[in-house]
């Protein structure tokens, strides 16, 4: 699969222990940054990534910053994007089933590279359900995002 991953300061030292993680299992990454601990702005590295991923030129999307949480905020305002801030395995592979995310967040600052990478495996492993409720579920928030374009 055709990733796109991107951190701030406070998670690219995650991002680094996921990019050879997912490569080691075949996946082929662009790794939009940053590379290091000089302090940057989250949706600068959130927006760009969700960007790829609408474009097509991913298939999902990693984000990772301290709390995971400003990635998140900032990759859910992106129409398109389906963003779940992660933390478990049990939330990594319900969210693909009932949410069909396509991006994903973490916090370098909540867990620890290990349980990163098992949420990661099991995210990119999980199909959506394609169970009929979820399905109507997903298209409510579409909609939602065809509202709010409206209003612009
Ligand atoms: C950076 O200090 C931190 O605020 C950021 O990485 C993230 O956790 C924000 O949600």
């Amino acid at each position: 699969m055709k990733i796109a991953i991107g951190a701030d300061h406070a998670g690219y030292r995650l991002k680094d222990v996921i990019v050879p993680f997912l490569q080691s299992q075949g996946h082929e990454i662009i790794d939009m940054g940053c590379s290091c601990a000089d302090s940057v702005d989250y949706p600068d590295y959130s927006v760009p990534v969700c960007e790829a991923v609408v474009r097509g030129e991913a298939e999902r999307g990693i984000l990772i910053c301290g709390t995971g949480i400003g990635m998140s905020i900032a990759a859910n305002k992106v129409a398109g994007i389906r963003c779940a801030l992660v933390h478990d395995l049990f939330s990594a592979k319900a969210t693909r089933e009932h949410n069909d995310t396509n991006v994903l967040a973490m916090g370098e600052r909540v867990i620890g590279p290990g349980v990163a990478e098992e949420i990661v495996r099991i995210w990119l492993d999980t199909p959506f359900s394609q169970g009929e409720r979820h399905v109507g579920r997903i298209n409510k928030v579409k909609a939602l995002e065809s509202q709010a374009a409206g209003t612009r």
